[in-house]
């Protein structure tokens, strides 16, 4: 019985929210799926131009976008336009400077109390592990970026926060970050709201889960191997019984 409710509990507590989140496709969710590379890189440059402004990715290197296609010098030139901090010095202070291919993308605020007093008392959680930690974490991060509308009339809320259809309880105080050409992809693609969202979230995908691709070779690679043996086992063992009646 116990076994029973504790094993149901946790999809209790996710039904009882009313609100329904549209599945999207995410193509490297398929079985033999992989990341997109452009897909990657724009969600990458809509990470940098406009979520960077409030979240860090403490657990992303720098030097680990070479996964994205980018060469040495590339990720030498990206990682350098970040200001880290660091320290102390030889004189015990902490100083700053531009951030090399082994650090990873830096918190914005200096700690959760400026943090806080920046975006109306609540912190911008990190974005490392963002898609694994929310449940339905893809299609909840799409829902929520394009999910900004209006609220609906007698609907109460403060100047600092924002109406969100996705957010639980509809209040957020994340301000709408993504409106349509807010960023201008190198690659000339079209960039709406939608195509954005797409974009960052599959970044953030791959940012919580850089080894995908190989969990996934390796997963078909094991079912060539156990077909091959349980061929191989069928065959020997009609050999095995021929001649036994
Ligand atoms: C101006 C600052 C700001 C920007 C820019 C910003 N965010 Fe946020 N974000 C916040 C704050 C503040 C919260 C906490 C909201 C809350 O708890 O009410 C938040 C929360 C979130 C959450 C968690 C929502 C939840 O269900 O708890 C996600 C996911 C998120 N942001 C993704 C993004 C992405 C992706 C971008 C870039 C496209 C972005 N944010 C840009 C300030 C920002």
């Amino acid at each position: 019985m116990c076994i029973f409710l504790c094993m149901k509990a946790p999809i209790l507590w996710a039904e009882k929210s009313d609100i329904k989140i549209p599945e999207q496709e995410w193509s490297f969710q398929k079985a033999t799926g992989t990341f997109d590379r452009r897909s990657l890189q724009r969600g990458l440059q809509v990470y940098k131009q406009v979520c960077a402004a409030c979240h860090g990715l403490k657990f992303v290197a720098f030097r680990t976008l070479s996964d994205l296609g980018y060469n040495e010098d590339e990720i030498k030139a990206f990682a350098s336009s970040f200001i880290i901090a660091d320290g102390p010095d030889q004189d015990g202070k902490m100083f700053e400077r531009p951030g090399l291919p082994r650090d990873a993308f830096p918190n914005p605020y200096p700690n959760v109390n400026a943090a806080k007093a920046s975006n109306g008392g609540a912190e911008p959680p990190d974005l490392s592990l963002i898609t694994k930690a929310k449940v339905n974490g893809l299609n909840y991060m799409y829902a929520l970026l394009t999910g900004y509308t209006k609220a609906p009339k007698g609907f109460e809320i403060s100047s600092n926060l924002y109406y969100n259809q996705y957010f639980p309880g509809h209040k957020i105080a994340m301000p709408q970050p993504l409106s349509k050409g807010l960023v201008t992809y190198t690659d000339g693609t079209d960039a709406t709201i939608e195509q954005m969202a797409h974009d960052v979230v599959t970044f953030l995908a791959w940012a919580a889960e850089p080894e995908l691709e190989q969990r996934k070779t390796i997963g078909v690679k094991f079912l060539i191997y156990t077909f091959i043996m349980s061929l191989l086992f069928y065959l020997s063992m009609r050999r095995i019984w021929k001649n036994v009646n």
